[in-house]
């Protein structure tokens, strides 16, 4: 595992251009950039929920923000020559699989549009740049695997976001073995595993769902209760993505690699279980009742992966224990709820304790 120390040393003070950065992965990101040193630029279309990340971390006064579409590859190329990021991580997208049945143009587009105009806008910088290309999980053709999906596992998608995501590797790779001998670059792509934690107000999620309902007084409506998800705390892949951008800035094997990010498969866990525990840690104020008429949008029961890639070429893997992320998870929603004003100290304290647990 790489020292954080030295992942640290490596970030602090560089320039780093995080799109997405608005959105629920991609603030938390931003923060811990901040916190670390970093010089911090964001490129978001627009502010996706309300609440938002980007109001309560104070982005507009601690970073330099630029609202746009990434696929208007005009404007990024501007952006990007001007600002001339030393690491980019990539994580804007479409990222709701509901969404993605009603606005399937627009997923497709932002998904794969949007990354190969990343990098290629990038790959055009006189300097060494380094990209941590973010896909998902679900770009794997799902078979209902029990063993994980290894970066080798085929890929494909039954709805148009997982399709997307599919495309967006298929696409990437391209890219990486057209144009890597005459760039620059140096590029990952990252396949985490479906991400839960505080601050989250995605429609559609497991969490914000049951969070939002909790407030509401109102039961929470589940459709697969006994769904298996390679579930993780936000701040694991997120260390994931860092630490694969230290290691390409110097070892010339990890370009072009895919990796996946995720917990041991034999620790998948149901959404009835999440529900559970969150359940036992409010004192029963969660209720649910199971939603047999709600649209399951070609949703799998098991998804699972294998990410002994990335332990092995990168020292990652989760450190958190399921009842550690229900709490921290549950934690920060408390809080959010009964005092907002400190909810960016609150979220700051939850990178520290992470911080003890992968040094
Ligand atoms: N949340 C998860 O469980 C999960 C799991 C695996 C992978 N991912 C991937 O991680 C990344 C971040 O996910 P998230 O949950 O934070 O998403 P999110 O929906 O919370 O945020 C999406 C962000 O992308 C921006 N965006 C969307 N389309 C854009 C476009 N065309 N141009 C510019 N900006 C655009 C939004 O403004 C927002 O900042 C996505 O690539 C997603 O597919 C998420």
């Amino acid at each position: 595992m790489a020292k954080i120390k030295n992942v640290y040393k490596f970030l602090k003070n560089k320039k780093i251009l995080v799109t997405g950065h608005t959105g629920f992965k991609g603030s938390w990101l931003a923060l811990w950039l901040l916190k670390i040193g970093c010089n911090v630029i964001g490129i978001s279309k627009d502010l996706p929920t309300e609440p938002s990340n980007y109001n309560h971390f104070q982005f507009k006064k601690k970073m330099k923000n630029y609202f746009f579409n990434l696929k208007n590859l005009s404007k990024l190329k501007k952006v990007i020559s001007k600002e001339k990021p030393d690491i980019i991580f990539h994580l804007a997208a479409q990222a709701i699989v509901s969404e993605s049945y009603k606005n399937p143009v627009d997923t497709i587009q932002s998904n794969t549009i949007g990354s190969i105009n990343i990098l290629h806008a990038s790959s055009i910088l006189k300097k060494k740049c380094i990209c941590v290309m973010i896909t998902s999980d679900k770009c794997y053709y799902n078979i209902e695997k029990n063993s994980g999906y290894t970066e080798e596992s085929k890929l494909g998608g039954k709805d148009i976001y997982s399709g997307s995501k599919a495309a967006a590797e298929i696409l990437i790779n391209s890219f990486f073995h057209s144009f890597s001998k005459k760039n620059k670059l140096h590029f990952c792509t990252a396949r985490a595993g479906n991400v839960i934690g505080g601050g989250d107000w995605s429609i559609n999620r497991l969490v914000p769902d049951i969070m939002r309902a909790q407030k509401k007084g109102k039961k929470v409506l589940i459709k697969n209760s006994h769904s298996i998800r390679p579930w993780q705390h936000v701040l694991e892949p997120l260390y994931g993505y860092l630490t694969a951008s230290y290691y390409l800035s110097f070892k010339k094997n990890l370009n072009g690699q895919s990796f996946n990010f995720g917990p041991s498969y034999k620790k998948s866990y149901k959404v009835i279980e999440i529900l559970n525990a969150l359940k036992d840690l409010n004192g029963n104020k969660i209720r649910f009742k199971i939603d047999k008429k709600r649209k399951v949008y070609n949703e799998t029961k098991i998804l699972k992966l294998n990410s002994e890639k990335a332990s092995k070429m990168l020292g990652w893997k989760t450190r958190l224990n399921f009842n550690e992320i229900t709490v921290l998870i549950n934690d920060w929603y408390n809080q959010f709820f009964s005092n907002q004003s400190e909810i960016l100290d609150f979220s700051v304290n939850q990178i520290n304790y992470y911080e003890k647990k992968i040094r």
